[in-house]
């Protein structure tokens, strides 16, 4: 298995992150040394850490598009842990419509969210071209964010006994921007992209954006506020 691969990574990184739970270690020099051997517990944690990264890796593509390995692997490792904590699984993100405002939305979670971030990229590069000598703009912080701003709907979102998704109790409480930045912030993620979590939405209003959070909010909201027309939208 090549080191770079997303399993690889997994493995590598639920390894790092629980042996010392899993196995005694002593700094003593005459404490008795246990045999690092992996137990069934720990193989089935890797197993199913890996199981998650891959699913991520299958939902989200755009992940590749972020240069910088360290926060590529902090996006994705963002994402793990929203699923570990979600009632909802990874296929559920292709089947449940993307907002509960629209009645009988017609297009998925995944539809609309994997949209924005190919809007919010295009827009960055168009900016880029024509405005980049007075308005520079961090790429990876645009894609990362853009990948970022729904990842706590994880937490809002449950499904109800027939199967629909509804907002949870905790989703009443904390919308998406507030757990998302919680969870982005336990994986590493730096500051100006949990930013544009954070300000991605209504509650954004009330910040000074960004450049790349003002690009995210509007990429997001033109692949939504055209919904609320009914006129607009084709139903199956
Ligand atoms: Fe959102």
């Amino acid at each position: 298995m090549h080191p770079d691969t997303p399993t690889a990574q997994a493995a590598l990184f639920v390894t790092e992150r629980h042996l010392l739970s899993h196995f005694a270690v002593s700094t003593e020099p005459n404490a008795p040394r246990l045999p690092l051997r992996p137990h069934g517990k720990l193989n089935r944690f890797v197993a199913e850490g890996s199981r998650m990264h891959e699913a991520v890796s299958k939902l989200w593509p755009e992940i590749q598009w972020i240069e910088d390995k360290g926060l590529r692997s902090q996006v994705t490792q963002t994402w793990v842990k929203a699923l570990e904590r979600s009632p909802l699984k990874p296929d559920d993100l292709n089947r449940i419509p993307f907002t509960l405002l629209v009645p009988n939305c017609p297009i998925t979670f995944m539809e609309h969210k994997r949209c924005v971030v190919h809007i919010a990229r295009q827009s960055a590069e168009a900016m880029q071209e024509f405005m980049g000598r007075a308005l520079p703009i961090h790429m990876d912080t645009v894609i990362a964010g853009a990948i970022l701003a729904d990842v706590g709907k994880l937490l809002e979102y449950e499904l109800g006994a027939d199967g629909k998704s509804r907002q949870s109790e905790r989703g009443e409480a904390l919308r998406h921007p507030f757990t998302g930045v919680a969870l982005a912030l336990e994986c590493g993620v730096p500051d100006a992209v949990c930013h544009i979590i954070a300000a991605h939405a209504a509650e954004g209003d009330l910040v000074k954006r960004t450049t790349e959070a003002y690009i995210v909010h509007h990429a997001d909201f033109m692949a939504f506020l055209p919904f609320k027309n009914p006129k607009n939208v084709k139903l199956k």
